[in-house]
């Protein structure tokens, strides 16, 4: 049967799913993410394991982790935005599972289920994946191959300079586009609006309870698909980076397909029109011959464990 369990660690919660070879999924089960707690988080993804292993004949684990993962699969070398260093995961979950593991980037094994199974099913050769979340994530698949690159941190597509000594990144470095196009982006781009013209943002700081600090994502969505102004700007700047980094990876791959998930996602044209116009105005000159099409993934939020347990198997 060659049953896999996909494991996706998330800001908030650890979703755990048993897959199949076709991809389907048999079980899924969730626990709440213990907040910068690795030693505990390790725990929880074992305990999903073992729930979802018992009564069933698992060949292998795969983990989707928001890090820097090393050429082996097996260290989260580092994650901009977790407490993860150093943390070697694929030893500690199978010593508490007995189960061989791999652990994979998240965004990479998004990007291999949107192309085994998703978005970009139909391309038979490249595609490149944005996440948009609190941060941005990206995967590469060229040939057919998810592209890890000679250390295992490649199609880190969050960590490219937009701005020069831009605002700072969890990376150590400044001006990410990750700092520009992600849905923290977006929240500060809300809050700074807010802040400027108090009058443009009476709507979202109303939501807010009159705290600038605690507008959050879904409420500058919210705002946005109730006409406000300022929400509607927010996405249309996160939209205009995320069209140039696109564009820049048309110059450089040339890919089939892109496809945009993630959080922000859900705002659908909010985010995707300004983006289609910015991708589009950058790349005018190549407008006579064809350029990647856009798509938003298909897979929500089973991506994460889909694509880590076919990649658990190969
Ligand atoms: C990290 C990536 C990750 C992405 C999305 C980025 O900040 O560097 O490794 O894929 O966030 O979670
Ligand atoms: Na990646
Ligand atoms: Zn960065």
């Amino acid at each position: 049967m060659g049953l896999t369990i996909g494991v996706d660690i998330g800001g908030t919660k650890v979703l755990g799913g048993v897959v199949d070879e076709t991809g389907k999924v048999l079980a899924t089960t969730r626990r709440p993410t213990p907040a910068d707690d690795v030693a505990r988080t390790r725990d929880v993804i074992v305990e999903v394991v073992r729930e979802l292993a018992e009564d069933r004949q698992i060949e292998a684990v795969g983990i989707g982790a928001a890090g820097w993962i090393d050429a082996d699969r097996s260290t989260v070398l580092f994650a901009p935005n977790l407490a993860w260093r150093d943390e070697p995961l694929r030893e500690a979950v199978s010593a508490g599972t007995g189960l061989p593991v791999i652990v994979e980037n998240d965004a990479n094994v998004a990007a291999w289920a949107e192309f085994r199974y998703g978005a970009a099913e139909d391309a038979i050769d490249s595609m490149v994946l944005f996440t948009i979340g609190t941060g941005i994530g990206g995967g590469i698949v060229l040939g057919g191959r998810l592209i890890r690159g000679a250390h295992g941190i490649a199609a880190e597509l969050g960590h490219v300079q937009a701005v020069p000594d831009g605002h700072p990144c969890g990376c150590g470095r400044h001006g990410c586009i990750e700092q520009y196009a992600s849905g923290s982006a977006l929240v500060r781009y809300a809050q700074t609006g807010v802040k400027d013209d108090t009058a443009a943002g009476a709507a979202l700081l109303d939501k807010a309870a009159g705290d600038v600090g605690a507008i959050n994502g879904p409420m500058v969505t919210d705002a946005a698909l109730a006409g406000d102004a300022l929400a509607i700007d927010a996405f249309r700047q996160v939209g205009t980076w995320l069209g140039v980094a696109m564009a820049d990876m048309v110059q450089i791959l040339d890919p089939q397909v892109i496809v945009i998930g993630g959080g922000v996602v859900e705002a659908g044209d909010l985010l995707m029109k300004p983006t289609l116009m910015s991708y589009q105005e950058q790349l005018a000159q190549r407008a006579k011959s064809p350029i990647a099409e856009v798509r938003p993934a298909r897979m929500g939020n089973l991506a994460g464990i889909v694509g880590a347990a076919d990649l658990a198997r190969s």
